[in-house]
C-alpha cells in the first residue's frame, strides 16, 4: 500500500472537533462525508456530545474501537499538538490537518512538532492550513468545500486551499472532471512532489494539475515530474520579478523567478499554464485525450474565418497546419461544395450538415497523415450544434481510433455551450474559441514529446575538470575575506572546466605588462584588477588595441592614474594583460543560485538583446549539449546564430559546450558559487569555437 493512501484514498475516517455546531468547520466536514456517501465508517470526534449529525460520536480518539486510516483535524491550533499525539497512539496514518496558525504565522516550532509526531509513528500530514480532500473515487469528501467535484480523471493539487474552493462548484458548470481536489497548505509534510507521486500511480488520474505558489524542495519536485510519466500541467502564481534588481550580476538581474519556475517545469515534463483558465483547458484536453504523436493537425471547419483563426493560433502554439497532401486532399474534397477547401483548414463551408462533418471526420481519423483532429463549428440555422456535436462522437467511436486526438471548438451562443456539454460527458474536450482549442492541441504535443524522452536525464559529467583547483581558488578569495573573485581568478575557475577564456596575465609593473603582451601577441587589452573596482569601463580602467609595447606602457600608467582618481584606497592587485579576441557575435551566458532549484544558467545573445529585449532562457544545471544547444534554438534572436546578410553559421555546438561545462562548475560548486556571467563570449564561425572575453563570479555568503 502507498504511504499516502490513508491520506488520499482512506477506508475509514475520524472527523476530531466534528461540532454540533451547524455552519462550523468541524460540522461541514462531517456533513461532507456523509452527504458525499463516503462507504466507510466515520467518527466524529467531540468530547461534548455522544452523537452527531446522526452518527455516534466518540471522547477521543483512543475511544474508537477500530483501527482509523486518517484523521480530520478541525480543532483550534493549541489542541492540534495534543490530538497528533492521541492520532499517533490509535494508528492513525493518515493526518490531514484543516486547523490554520501554524508556518503561516510564523509559528513553525508546533509544525515542525506536528510532522515529527505523526512521521515518529509512521504517519504523514497534509497540511495544516487546508481546507482538505476530495477524492471522487473514494467518494471521501474530508473537507469544507461545497461538494465533491464533477467526476473525472485530474487530480487537481492546490497550494491555496480558496482556489479548491472557488474551483469546486466551477467544476459542475464546466463539466472539468475530477479525481480529487487536494489543498496542501502550507506543506508541512505532503508537499507537490509527494502528492504528484501519489497520483502518477493512481489508475483513476490521467492528468495532474498543479496550483504553485512556491516550491520548497526543487530538486525533488523536479524528480517528480520526470518520473511521472503522465501529464502535469503547472500554473505559477506570483511570477514577479521581485527581488531580482538586488542581484549583483548580470545574470542575475535578469532571472525573474517565473523564468526559472517556467525552466524548471519544462525540464520537469510539466506544461507550463498561464492562468487558471489555461490550466483548465489545457488538463480538460489532456485527461481526456490520447497525446498528439506527430505534428500534422487537421482542422475541419464550416466556417473559413474560424479555420483562419484556428490556423494562426495552432502557429502560435507551435503546431503550424500542414498543407495536406494532394491524396488526402481528394479524400477530403469528397464532402465538400466545389466552393470548399480541402487543403487544410478543410473547410466543408457554412451550408455543410451532419453528412459533412461525418464525411470529413471519418477521412481524417482514417488518414494516416493526420496526427490529430480539430472540428470547427460555427452555429447556423442550417444545422443544429449538438447534431454536429453528436456527429463527431459518433464517428469517433465507429472508427475504433484512440490514437488521435479530437478536441472541438464550437462559437455559438446557448446551442453550442449545450453541444459542448453533450461532447464533454462524452470525454472529448469542447472550447469556445480557436485559441484556447490549438492550445489544447498543443499541450497534447508537448505531453507526447515529454513521453518521448521520458525521466532520462542525459547529462554527462565532463571528466576533464579540476574541481580542487577551482575550489582553491575560492578559498583564497574567501580567505582574504572577498565576496567576488578577480576577473583572473574567475577566468582560472573557468579555465578548470575547459571553457575557453582568453589568454591573460595579471602585471603589477610596466615592465612586467610588457613582456606578457609580447607573450600572448599583440594587440593586447589592458584591465585593472581590484576588488573595489567591479565596473572597470566606468573607473576608466580598460585599455582596449593596444599595438605595441609603447601603448602598453602608456596604457598601464593611464589605468592606474584613472583608478586612483577613482577610487583613492582601492586595493589594486594589478593590471591583467589580455589577448584581444578578433570580433564576433556577442552572447553571454551565465548562472544564478536560484533559492528553490539551485545552480540555474542563462544564455542570451549580447549587447540589446540582453539589455533592452531581455531575449534571455534558463535552465536548472546541470545541462546536457542537447539541451544546451535547445536553449540557443529558443531565444527570439536564433537566426542570428544560424547566420543572417550572408554571414556564416556560428558555432553553436561550441556554445553549447560552454553552457554545458559551465552547468557542471556552477552544479559541482554549488555551495559556493551565487552568481556568474561569461560576458561577454564571442562566437566565431563554424569550427571555429568562440572566447570568453570576460567572468565574473560572486560568492554565496557563508
Ligand atoms: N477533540 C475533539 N473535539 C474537540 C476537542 C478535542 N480535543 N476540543 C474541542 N473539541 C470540539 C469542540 O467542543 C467543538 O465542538 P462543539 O462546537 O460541538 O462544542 C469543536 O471541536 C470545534 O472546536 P471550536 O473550539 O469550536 O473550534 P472552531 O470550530 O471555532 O475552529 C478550526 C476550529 C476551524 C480548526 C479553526 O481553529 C481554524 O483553524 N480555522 C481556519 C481553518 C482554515 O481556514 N483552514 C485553511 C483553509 S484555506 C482557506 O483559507 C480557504
Amino acid at each position: 500500500m502507498h504511504e499516502l493512501e490513508p491520506i488520499f484514498n482512506p477506508r475509514s475516517i475520524a472527523v476530531i472537533g466534528a461540532s454540533r455546531r451547524e455552519g462550523s468547520i468541524g460540522h461541514s466536514v462531517t456533513k461532507n462525508l456523509i452527504d458525499g456517501k463516503f462507504p466507510g465508517p466515520i467518527y466524529p470526534i467531540n468530547p461534548g456530545s455522544p452523537e452527531i449529525l446522526g452518527l455516534k460520536a466518540y471522547p477521543s480518539i483512543g475511544d474508537v474501537p477500530e483501527p482509523v486510516d486518517a484523521a480530520v483535524y478541525c480543532v483550534p491550533a493549541d489542541k492540534v499538538l495534543d490530538v497528533a499525539r492521541q492520532c499517533a497512539k490509535a494508528g492513525v496514518k493518515g493526518h490531514i490537518v484543516i486547523t490554520s496558525g501554524f508556518g503561516e504565522v510564523g509559528n513553525k516550532k508546533d509544525e515542525e512538532e506536528l510532522v515529527r509526531i505523526a512521521k515518529a509513528s509512521g504517519g504523514r500530514v497534509i497540511g495544516p492550513n487546508i481546507v482538505g480532500t476530495m477524492s471522487n473515487p473514494a467518494k471521501a469528501n474530508a473537507s469544507f468545500a461545497p461538494v465533491l467535484p464533477y467526476n473525472g480523471q485530474t487530480a487537481l493539487i492546490s497550494q491555496s486551499g480558496a482556489l479548491i474552493i472557488a474551483l469546486d462548484t466551477v467544476t459542475y458548470v464546466r463539466k472539468f472532471g475530477v479525481s480529487a481536489m487536494i489543498s496542501l497548505g502550507n506543506m508541512a509534510d505532503v508537499d507537490f512532489a509527494d502528492s504528484i507521486e501519489y497520483y502518477a500511480q493512481d489508475p483513476n488520474t490521467t492528468c495532474i494539475a498543479l496550483y504553485i505558489e512556491g516550491v520548497k524542495n526543487g530538486f525533488k519536485f523536479m524528480q517528480a515530474g520526470r518520473w511521472a510519466g503522465k501529464p502535469i500541467v503547472a500554473l505559477k502564481a506570483g511570477v514577479s520579478a521581485h527581488g531580482a534588481a538586488a542581484a549583483a550580476s548580470h545574470t542575475g538581474s535578469l532571472a525573474g523567478s517565473v523564468k526559472v519556475y517556467q525552466a524548471a517545469c519544462n525540464q520537469a515534463h510539466m506544461i507550463w499554464a498561464t492562468d487558471l483558465e489555461d490550466m483548465l483547458n489545457k488538463s480538460q484536453a489532456l485527461a481526456m485525450q490520447p497525446v498528439l504523436k506527430g505534428g500534422n493537425v487537421v482542422i475541419i471547419t464550416n466556417g473559413g474565418g474560424i479555420g483562419v483563426l484556428g490556423s494562426d493560433a495552432a502557429e502560435r502554439h507551435g503546431i503550424p497546419l500542414q498543407t495536406a497532401p494532394a491524396d488526402v486532399q481528394a479524400q477530403f474534397r469528397k464532402f465538400m461544395p466545389d466552393f470548399g477547401s480541402p487543403k487544410n483548414p478543410v473547410d466543408i463551408t457554412g451550408g455543410s450538415g451532419v453528412a459533412g462533418y461525418e464525411g470529413a471526420i471519418e477521412t481524417a481519423l482514417k488518414c494516416p497523415w493526420v496526427d490529430g483532429v480539430g472540428v470547427f463549428y460555427c452555429e447556423t440555422a442550417v444545422t443544429k450544434a449538438t447534431d454536429i456535436a453528436n456527429a463527431v462522437i459518433t464517428k469517433l467511436k465507429e472508427s475504433g481510433v484512440k490514437d488521435k486526438p479530437v478536441v472541438c471548438c464550437f462559437v455559438g451562443g446557448a446551442g453550442s455551450v449545450e453541444a459542448g456539454k453533450v461532447l464533454l460527458e462524452a470525454s472529448i474536450p469542447y472550447y469556445d474559441c480557436p485559441n484556447k482549442t490549438m492550445s489544447a492541441l498543443a499541450a497534447l504535443r508537448q505531453a507526447a514529446r515529454f513521453s518521448e524522452v521520458g525521466c532520462r536525464v542525459d547529462f554527462e559529467p565532463y571528466a576533464d575538470v579540476d574541481k580542487k583547483r577551482a575550489q582553491a581558488i575560492i578559498e583564497l578569495a574567501r580567505k582574504a575575506g572577498r565576496k567576488a573573485l578577480t576577473e583572473p581568478e574567475a577566468k582560472t575557475l573557468f579555465a578548470c572546466y575547459g571553457l575557453p577564456v582568453t589568454k591573460s596575465s595579471l602585471a603589477t609593473n610596466e615592465n612586467e605588462a610588457v613582456r606578457y603582451a609580447q607573450e600572448i601577441g599583440y594587440p593586447v587589452v589592458l584591465k585593472i584588477v581590484s576588488p573595489d573596482i567591479l565596473h572597470k569601463s566606468d573607473a576608466g580602467g580598460v585599455r582596449v588595441n593596444l599595438k605595441d609595447a609603447e601603448a602598453v606602457r602608456i596604457g598601464f600608467r593611464t589605468i592606474m592614474e584613472n583608478a586612483k582618481r577613482y577610487k583613492a584606497d582601492a586595493d589594486i592587485h594589478g593590471i591583467l594583460v589580455c589577448e584581444m579576441a578578433p570580433l564576433g557575435s556577442e552572447v553571454i551566458v551565465g548562472s544564478v543560485n536560484d533559492a528553490t532549484f539551485g545552480p540555474t544558467v542563462m544564455f542570451g545573445l549580447g549587447g540589446v538583446f540582453v539589455e533592452v529585449m531581455k531575449d534571455v532562457t534558463f535552465r536548472v544545471a546541470p545541462i546536457s549539449i542537447d539541451c544546451a544547444m535547445a536553449m540557443q534554438q529558443e531565444i527570439k534572436g536564433y537566426p542570428m546564430l544560424q547566420g543572417v546578410r550572408g554571414e556564416k553559421r556560428r558555432d553553436q555546438e561550441a556554445l553549447a559546450a560552454v553552457l554545458s561545462r559551465l552547468s557542471q562548475l556552477v552544479s559541482d560548486l554549488d555551495d559556493d558559487i551565487a552568481e556568474t556571467d561569461a560576458n561577454p563570449i564571442l562566437v566565431y564561425e563554424e569550427g571555429k569555437g568562440c572566447r570568453v572575453v570576460d567572468a565574473r563570479v560572486i560568492l554565496k555568503r557563508r
